[in-house]
């Protein structure tokens, strides 16, 4: 290995979340708008064997531990499967984990795994089939459901869930989300809604924050804080509560009003191939660009190092010069 992805406030990173694809086949209330975004044209997407190229990269000589697949909807994405033994095929293989909407999972599940991937994070923010037409303008919920079935059978373990709750839409459901992921065996974590939606409508204000999640939990179930601190947690967002008497934990991921900046260890690569060292980065490092006019590995590595190194201590929100990044969340990856 040459180097390390260190920063400035002693965080290393050895997690890289790559970006597939910036398109999707919802569009969630709280990331797009109904008409789609201006899309990336094909020659903007990093190919297969760029992607293979720079996560070998990152894994041969820069400690990268866990890639994980993420959109936009990276099922999207033509030959997912392709890319994925392939990076199991790597020499240093990583921990390969996808974030996905878990449409048309159903039917890839078992290739996903035969193919190499360790986990899978599905979002699904409502049980209610018009709630989910209301909060993604599609009519999918039973696709996603048959996705997560798939998931368990597949032998993915555990199978995350993710979900976003927003204010007199889907905020009722938090109880029967939980219970529904108890039946199901998976498991469900919340997530505070951040500004990152192409609109820019974030309004901390309507925001459901990780106390009042607490809050409703509490009142139907009894948690008892199972990795909630960073000595217990390490750098995963999720804080874990347990379900008192059950072997069943929820995760609160509270990215806005209890940071996990601190403990970061991600840097991102999008599908059009630059890297970005937090989810609210203002600049990004044209890897696309350097690889595409002949740089050699150890270039590539040297601009990686260099765009960590400069890493911000934490997102900012809270600042009163706080901008939201130019992209919204499904062109960066979730
Ligand atoms: P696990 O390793 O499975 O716990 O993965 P994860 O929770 O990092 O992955 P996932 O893609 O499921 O992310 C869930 C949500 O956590 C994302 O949608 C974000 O809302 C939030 N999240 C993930 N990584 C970051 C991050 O680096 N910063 C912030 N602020 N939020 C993040
Ligand atoms: N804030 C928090 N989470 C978000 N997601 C998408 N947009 C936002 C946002 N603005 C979630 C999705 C999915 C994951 C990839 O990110 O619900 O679970
Ligand atoms: Fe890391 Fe940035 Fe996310 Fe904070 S906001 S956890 S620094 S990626």
């Amino acid at each position: 290995m040459s180097g390390v992805l260190a920063d400035r406030h002693g965080r290393v990173a050895t997690d890289l979340r790559v970006s597939v694809t910036d398109r999707c086949n919802l569009r969630c209330t709280y990331c797009m708008p109904a008409e789609g975004l201006d899309w990336m044209g094909r020659d903007e997407l990093l190919t297969e064997d760029e992607l293979l190229r720079l996560i070998g990269i990152g894994t041969e000589l820069l400690g990268i531990r866990t890639v994980r697949l993420t959109g936009g909807e990276p099922l999207l994405r033509k030959g997912l499967e392709e890319l994925v033994a392939g990076i199991a095929a790597l020499p240093t293989r990583p921990q390969i984990a996808l974030t996905t909407n878990g449409i048309g999972l159903a039917r890839r599940a078992e290739r996903l795994v035969d193919a190499g991937l360790d986990r899978i994070n599905i979002s699904l923010d409502t049980l209610d089939a018009d709630t989910f037409v209301r909060l993604t303008r599609r009519r999918r919920l039973d696709d996603v459901l048959a996705g997560v079935a798939a998931a368990t059978e597949a032998g993915l373990q555990p199978v995350k869930i993710n979900s976003v709750l927003m204010r007199g839409i889907n905020d009722h459901e938090a109880g029967p989300l939980l219970r529904w992921a108890i039946e199901q065996g998976v498991q469900l974590r919340f997530i505070e809604q951040m500004p990152l939606d192409a609109q820019h409508g974030w309004d901390r204000d309507t925001m459901i924050t990780a106390a009042e999640i607490r809050t409703t939990l509490a009142a139907e179930f009894d948690l008892v804080e199972d990795q909630v601190d960073v000595r217990s947690r390490g750098s995963a967002p999720a804080e874990l509560y347990r379900i008192a008497g059950t072997a069943h934990r929820v995760g609160i991921i509270a990215a806005v009003s209890e940071p996990f900046c601190g403990a970061c260890d991600r840097v991102r690569l999008t599908a059009d191939g630059q890297l970005r060292n937090c989810l609210f980065a203002r600049t990004e490092q044209d890897l696309r660009s350097r690889l595409r006019s002949g740089a050699t590995d150890q270039q590539l590595a040297d601009q990686w190092i260099a765009a960590v190194a400069i890493k911000r201590p934490g997102h900012g929100i809270d600042d009163p010069s706080f901008l939201q990044p130019d992209r919204p969340m499904s062109a960066i990856g979730g």
